[in-house]
């Protein structure tokens, strides 16, 4: 099989490619990736002399690059996407041209060369659950998005389905919650957190810190993916979440510094996001009675696991927040 991914140079599309290759070595990737400020080749050094792995760099709202990658591949897994909530807040633009139009191009592309296609989206279209209450989402959980982000991204979901509605497109689609692992942004929470710890510096926690996610481990998401994409029913969109009974922000930052064996007086409240959900949980048994799928360890193991993958691999990291990491394109593929 040969598979296209977008994205693949970000937090969980590197993850997927390196599950892929060391699960299935005989297929070939393509990743496709504009390499904004998340993406990082980096997270890809073991793989980049593989004769089965290729990088191309390029927009997926370009017509023509992505016509031309489309037309020799099996299967499209979309991960590229502008991804953080915050970032959407200060500037919607990059989010609508390469969530909604970027979805666009990449869907003419699948459609005009006949390429089943797989759409990695987000809990986040759901809009957020009471503190509190048992509910979950669940497949049939109606859309209510509430920052640029989740809109564009639930417009996004919308054109996949409208392409298998309207085209018979093959396609399904993944709604997840947060995932958390190896090869994360540290501006997101738990690396955030972590490399602070590391470097001596305060932890920034928004409003209250009293907001829920559905955390999610990246390898048991990629191994989601692999199991929608050989067994999942063409049409239908899978829910995927973890299993963490209602933890807290705050409840996550005092075990990583119990872990970490660090003080709580490191912890310093900032001002609220504006619209901040307040909890979100998911009900995933359709793709565990379907497809046999659950996360394969707790949530404290899981980010034990986290934690000693940050402290092991601190130039990693640190090559990002200097920007450093910006210049390994260059020297490796230019
Ligand atoms: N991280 C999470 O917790 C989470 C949760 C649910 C869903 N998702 C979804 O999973 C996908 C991957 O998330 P992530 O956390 O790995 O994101 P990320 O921000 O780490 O990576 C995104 C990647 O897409 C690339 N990209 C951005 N714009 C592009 C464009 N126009 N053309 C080509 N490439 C482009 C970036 O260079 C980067 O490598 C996204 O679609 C996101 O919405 C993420």
């Amino acid at each position: 099989m040969k598979l296209l991914v977008t994205g693949g140079a970000g937090f969980i599309g590197s993850n997927f490619i390196l599950y892929w290759l060391s699960k299935y070595p005989q297929d070939k990737i393509v990743n496709f990736d504009k390499l904004t400020y998340a993406g990082n080749l980096e997270n890809l050094k073991s793989v980049e002399k593989n004769p089965n792995y290729e990088f191309v760099q390029g927009d997926i709202c370009n017509h023509e690059l992505t016509n031309q990658l489309t037309n020799s591949v099996d299967i499209i897994i979309h991960f590229a996407a502008e991804s953080h909530v915050d970032r959407s807040i200060m500037d919607p633009a990059p989010f609508i041209k390469t969530n909604i139009e970027g979805t666009y191009v990449l869907l003419e592309a699948a459609l005009k060369n006949k390429v089943r296609f797989h759409h990695v989206s987000t809990d986040e279209v759901f809009g957020a659950l009471e503190l509190n209450s048992k509910e979950k989402f669940n497949d049939t959980t109606p859309y209510n998005p509430h920052s640029p982000y989740s809109a564009s991204k639930a417009s996004s979901d919308h054109l996949v389905r409208s392409y298998f509605d309207t085209y018979d497109l093959p396609i399904t689609i993944s709604n997840c919650s947060n995932n958390f692992g190896s090869y994360q942004f540290p501006e997101k929470l738990i690396p955030l957190a972590i490399t602070n710890i590391v470097e001596g510096k305060k932890i920034p926690v928004y409003g209250d810190g009293l907001y829920v996610r559905d955390w999610l481990y990246v390898d048991d998401h990629c191994r989601a993916i692999d199991l929608i994409i050989q067994k999942g029913q063409i049409g239908k969109t899978y829910l995927v979440g973890g299993l963490t009974e209602d933890i807290s922000n705050i409840e996550i930052i005092k075990k990583i510094l119990k872990i970490m064996d660090k003080n709580e007086n490191l912890i310093e409240y900032v001002k609220d996001r504006p619209g901040h959900d307040r909890r979100y949980a998911i009900d995933w048994s359709t793709i565990n009675k379907e497809l046999g799928w659950k996360p394969e360890h707790n949530f404290d193991d899981y980010l034990k696991m986290t934690i000693d993958w940050y402290v092991k691999n601190q130039d990693w990291w640190k090559r990002i927040k200097t920007g450093e990491y910006q210049k390994y394109y260059e020297k490796q593929y230019k």
